[in-house]
């Protein structure tokens, strides 16, 4: 059973600022909520504590970490739009360290209803530079570039973007780069891609290494060494509710997330030695 989060006596925890990321691209089907979950347990494997924001109303996230509809009282959409507040909305997972703030229908409707809103770009962000019991903040995003995906670019530090190894990978990524630069001269000038990430490469496919090979050519250092196998444990484990790193830690894919945490953390290490060099 899911439990507020507000529950286990938090108020005990360090508070901080956490790093911010949005898993992003608008293209479907790509891997981002299998990113954003895996490398959110894996952050909290490593004892980081992190909260996930489920902000697609598909709810992949949610359901892949086991909440089930029936628990969810307020959700992303209430947090938007101030009807409830942050603490309120999270929940406690199946991972400890990890906590989520659910999906709900209700996040399809959001676009039109942000459109008139007030500080209609900068709600998320908003309520999540503040303060909080958590290291890391994960943002999963919808498959498009919409006043959602805009909240999210907004509020966070770094993108991370997932490439799916096929042969229209690249089709459509120059107008995520594009936004990402609109959102950092209007927005959010701190801004930054986190890194690509190459995801469900297929070994006995050559066309999975011409595509990585391409992707490594125009984005250079930003594509993370770590690639992410096709995997059938990782599209198995959402219907158990469990993040792939937990259903079998061992397979391939979850390996490659636990990778994929660590170079991560190695490159955060390096961004922070560099801005208090400065
Ligand atoms: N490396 C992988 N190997 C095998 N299957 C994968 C892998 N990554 C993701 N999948 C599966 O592919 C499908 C799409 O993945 P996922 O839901 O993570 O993508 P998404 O980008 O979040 O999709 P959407 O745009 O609809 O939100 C899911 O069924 C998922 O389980
Ligand atoms: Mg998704």
């Amino acid at each position: 059973m899911n439990k507020p989060a507000s529950a286990r006596g938090k108020a005990l925890e360090p508070l901080c600022v956490p790093r911010l990321l949005a898993v992003a691209n608008q293209k479907g089907g790509v891997g981002k909520t299998t990113t954003a979950i895996n490398l959110a347990t894996a952050l909290s494997a490593v004892g980081k504590r992190v909260l996930l924001i489920d902000l697609d109303a598909q709810g992949n996230a949610t359901t892949g970490l086991g909440v089930k509809r029936a628990q969810i009282r307020t959700s992303a959409y209430d947090v938007l739009f101030g009807e409830a507040s942050l603490s309120d909305s999270v929940l406690k997972t199946r991972v400890p360290g990890l906590d989520i703030v659910p999906s709900s229908v209700h996040l399809s409707g959001a676009e039109i209803e942000l459109v008139t809103a007030d500080r209609r770009e900068y709600r998320l962000r908003d309520v999540l530079r503040v303060p909080m019991s958590y290291d890391y903040a994960i943002i999963d995003c919808p498959p498009s570039l919409s006043l959602l995906t805009l909240n999210a670019l907004v509020a966070v530090d770094a993108v991370v973007v997932p490439l799916q190894c096929e042969f229209y990978a690249l089709e459509g990524l120059s107008h995520l780069v594009k936004t990402i630069e609109r959102v950092k001269t209007h927005f959010n000038p701190g801004l930054d891609i986190h890194g690509v990430l190459l995801t469900m490469f297929d070994q006995r496919n050559n066309l999975s290494g011409l595509v990585a090979d391409d992707v490594r050519k125009w984005f250079g250092e930003k594509v993370y060494k770590t690639v992410i196998p096709r995997n059938v444990r990782l599209s198995e484990a959402p219907s158990f509710g469990l993040p792939a790193i937990v259903y079998d830690m061992k397979s391939p894919g979850a390996t490659a997330y636990i990778h994929l945490a660590g170079e991560i953390l190695k490159r955060e290490r390096i961004l922070s030695d560099a801005a208090q060099a400065a």
